[in-house]
């Protein structure tokens, strides 16, 4: 890559950068540990759409995926939005296109349509209101008796069905390909070698999974169970990277991944995710590019929906 600093001086010309232009630097969980530790402020999505809300940098630069720098495009369509990589997807925003989501809510008319954060910008602008992990129940529950579309994850959905009491409610049949890898028969088996473990999952893991987990929460809300459990090992089922913040808050802490079927792989950690890179980051801020851009047609009809699941989630 052209010009690139010495390893040992990437680190300091980053952060001269972040300085020199005024930006913020959000990062997921699911960032490798270097991004994790160079960022001002690491979260869950929810998390990171009230910080890029909030922020008063000219410019965010989102170390996640594309959809999370979207969001915070469509609540800030003044400020500059970089990414270290702009192929940063998702299986769930990509197995949910805007067309065929008009068709299928065209079958709903009726219906409230909630979708999980994980989705494109247009579907945000096909939807009543966006939901994250750590407040999906919340929402669907506050909404009465309406008749509810949920989408695009099918495994949040079911999750959120049973949490809500509410069987009625129409999924959409996408899926994360990160938390679809584990095994329950592998998981059994680690249990059975850990039983003093704890099992935590996140709601977008299969039932198979969830139905063994004495903890499921968003990525946010494992962490804080890590630390504040009184157990002092746990099977960790979801994006690897959240090992690394796990450790950080619980030192004394025993943290286990929960395996993939395929432990040849590194099936747990995020392909997507994983196209950030220290050298992507440096690259993003000295170039103030790729930027992230929302048409402001898409942007206006995606912020109210964006809003209300602000409003309702404190
Ligand atoms: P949360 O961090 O909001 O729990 O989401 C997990 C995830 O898969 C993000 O893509
Ligand atoms: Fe999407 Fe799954 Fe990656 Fe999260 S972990 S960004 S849901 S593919």
């Amino acid at each position: 890559m052209s010009n690139m600093p010495s390893p040992d001086q990437l680190e300091a010309e980053i952060l001269r950068l972040k300085n020199e232009k005024n930006v913020v630097i959000l990062a997921h969980y699911y960032q490798e540990p270097e991004i994790q530790d160079i960022a001002d402020f690491v979260g869950d999505s929810l998390q990171l759409s009230v910080e890029a809300k909030n922020t008063d940098a000219d410019v965010i630069c989102f170390c996640g995926v594309h959809f999370m720098a979207e969001t915070a495009k469509i609540l800030n369509p003044d400020k500059t939005v970089v990414v270290p990589d702009l192929d940063a997807g998702c299986s769930l925003a990509d197995g949910c296109p805007a067309d065929k989501f008009e068709s299928f809510l065209k079958d709903y008319p009726d219906h409230t349509v909630v979708s999980y954060i994980n989705c494109s910008a247009e579907v945000k602008a096909l939807s009543d209101i966006i939901c994250t992990s750590s407040n999906a129940a919340k929402i669907v529950k506050a909404l009465g008796d309406e008749k509810i579309v949920f989408a695009p994850d099918k495994h949040l959905g079911r999750y959120v069905s049973k949490q809500s009491g509410r069987d009625d409610l129409v999924l959409w049949q996408g899926s994360c390909i990160v938390h679809e890898t584990f095994s329950e028969k592998k998981l059994l088996a680690l249990k059975v070698r850990n039983p003093g473990a704890k099992i935590i999952a996140h709601p977008e893991c299969e039932d198979s999974i969830l139905r063994h987990a004495d903890c499921i929460a968003s990525t946010s809300g494992l962490l804080r169970f890590v630390v504040e459990d009184d157990a002092t090992s746990f099977i960790v089922a979801t994006e690897a990277g959240i090992l690394h913040k796990m450790s950080q808050a619980a030192p004394d802490k025993e943290l286990i991944p929960a395996p993939p079927e395929d432990e040849s792989c590194s099936c747990n950690l995020c392909p997507f995710m994983r196209l950030n890179t220290m050298e992507k980051l440096y690259l993003c801020l000295r170039d103030l590019s790729p930027q992230v851009d929302v048409p402001a047609e898409i942007r206006e009809k995606a912020l109210r929906p964006i809003e209300r699941m602000l409003e309702m989630s404190f």
